[in-house]
Order: structure tokens, then C-alpha cells, then sequence
């Protein structure tokens, strides 16, 4: 029930390209996975994307809503760039009632509360994508897998992926990082508590609004000072990311947690600048 790909990107363009076309609706979230919004772009499916709400949150009852006029739904648990995170039982309440074929994007699965990878076994038309990239910081290797029922996983590897599509390197060293997949969650679990200090000293700041999140980034808007801000993070050595708008939010910004000593080296910085 488990199938591979050169990254999980490989994984939701072949799931795009090969069962998708112009006539497919898909419904996902505003902001969503940018390269899955690019995909559905450069293949001409129409989208629509439910908007996140000010402070951040999806609101189960819209998807429900509109899902019946959909063919395929995406959504990345969490979410990037917010780190969103539906409760479990609303999510598995919205893929119980959805007929098309749902794409549950767990690439920062790890740093959340739960995954649905157990709901395949009672739910045909659900696919769980999830990587190497982030809980692992294997990003270069590229390998993502997803977990979905065996027709699924069959046609996708016999076929779709068929003949040669991960290197030998990248499946023996895939073989060698999960042995250490105890290793992987004890860094986990630093980036949770690490994730939390963030949170709690950029709330310090009546500047910011600072968005709760479940995954290994937190996103925070900075009003009108997101430039200023962000150019002296650079000055410091200290990128991160600018989002700009994110519907009413004007000037979000993302930060990455980093090493215990790289997030203080970020919280010094933002007290220098507005402390
Ligand atoms: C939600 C989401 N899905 C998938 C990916 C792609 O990961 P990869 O192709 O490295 O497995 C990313 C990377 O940023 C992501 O944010």
C-alpha cells in the first residue's frame, strides 16, 4: 500500500497529470502547497480554494459545503505556509463524506497532531502523500512516499512510475535514515518545544500577530514593518521567509525553527530591532 517518488512534488505531479485534466475540479485552501497551485495551473485544472480566515483557520463546514461540487481534494496537513492543522475528526469527517479522490499532503506531518495514514484501509479513494524532506532535513535526497489503497499503489508503481523511478543511492540511503527514525523524532520533538518558544516571545510584541502552528515553521504578520524586519534579519545572516499578503494579512512573514541556537539568535535579533 505504499508507493515512492523522486520527492513527494514527483508524487502529486503524477497524481495531477495522470488523473486530472481540464474538467477535474479540485478544491483545496487559499494559501495552499504552491507547487501544487502552480501544477494545476500549468495543466489547466480549475481550482477552487476555500480562503483561510483572519486568524488563520479553515472552517470545516465551507469544505463540506462545497465538496460536493468537487473532484478531487487536496489539502496539506498541515498547512504550509500557515501550519494549520484541522482537528483529526473534523478532517476525517470531511474524508468520510468526499466521493472524489482526496490527496491528504502530509509532508510536515510529523510536527502535528496526528495522520490519517491509518483511514486507507477503510477509505479507497484516499492517497496520503508524506517525505523524507523535512522531519528527516532530507530534502536533497528526494524521496517522498505516499500510502493508498493497493489498486492504487499498484497502478501507480506498475505503471505511472514504471520503470526506474527512485536511484539506488536514494533507496539505500532512504534505508539507512529510517533505521534512524528514532533519532528523526527525538529531533522532532526539540522543534516542538523550540516551535512553542517562538511562538510565546514573538507574541511579546504587540507588532506581530503571531498564527498558532503544527508544523516545523511558524508564521507571523508583521504589519507594516515586514520589510524592515525582514532586511535586518539579512544584515544578521538570518533568512526567512517573506509571504507578504496572505488575504487580510499584509505582511507575513515565515520563519523556519532552526537549531536551539539559531532561534536565539532570531529572537535576539527581532529584540535588538523592536525590544
Ligand atoms: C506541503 C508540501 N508538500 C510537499 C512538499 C514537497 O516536498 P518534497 O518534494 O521534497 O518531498 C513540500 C515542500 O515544501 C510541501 O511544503
Amino acid at each position: 500500500m505504499i508507493g515512492v517518488g523522486n520527492g513527494s512534488d514527483q508524487i502529486l505531479d503524477l497524481i495531477l497529470s495522470n488523473f486530472a485534466s481540464k474538467q477535474t475540479r479540485v478544491l483545496t485552501s487559499n494559501p495552499t502547497f504552491g507547487f501544487f497551485e502552480e501544477r494545476c495551473k500549468l495543466y489547466s485544472i480549475p481550482v477552487t480554494a476555500i480562503p483561510f480566515s483572519s486568524d488563520m483557520t479553515l472552517d470545516v463546514k465551507e469544505f463540506l459545503k462545497v465538496s460536493k461540487n468537487a473532484d478531487i481534494l487536496y489539502l496539506d496537513s498541515p498547512n504550509n505556509p500557515t501550519g494549520f492543522q484541522f482537528q483529526k475528526n473534523d478532517l476525517q469527517k470531511l474524508v468520510k463524506s468526499f466521493d472524489g479522490l482526496i490527496i491528504i499532503d502530509e509532508a510536515y506531518g510529523e510536527f502535528g497532531d496526528f495522520s490519517l495514514s491509518d483511514m486507507v484501509k477503510s477509505q479507497e479513494n484516499l492517497v496520503v502523500v508524506q517525505t523524507l524532506s523535512k522531519s528527516f532535513g532530507l530534502a536533497g535526497l528526494r524521496l517522498g512516499y505516499f500510502i493508498a489503497n493497493k489498486k492504487f499503489t499498484d497502478a501507480f508503481n506498475q505503471v505511472l512510475q514504471y520503470p526506474y523511478p527512485i536511484s539506488t543511492l536514494t533507496i539505500e540511503s532512504a534505508i539507512l535514515a529510517l533505521e534512524q527514525s528514532a533519532q528523526m523524532k527525538d529531533a522532532v520533538q526539540i522543534i516542538k518545544e523550540e516551535r512553542k518558544r517562538i511562538i510565546e516571545n514573538l507574541r511579546k510584541y504587540d507588532t506581530f500577530e503571531v498564527f498558532d502552528s503544527k508544523a516545523n515553521f511558524v508564521l507571523f504578520d508583521a504589519h507594516g514593518s515586514h520589510k524592515r524586519v525582514y532586511d535586518a534579519l539579512i544584515e544578521q545572516g538570518i533568512s526567512i521567509r517573506k509571504l507578504g499578503k496572505i488575504g487580510k494579512h499584509d505582511g507575513c512573514l515565515r520563519v523556519t525553527i532552526g537549531t536551539k541556537e539559531m532561534n536565539s539568535k532570531f529572537l535576539l535579533a527581532i529584540r535588538d530591532l523592536l525590544g
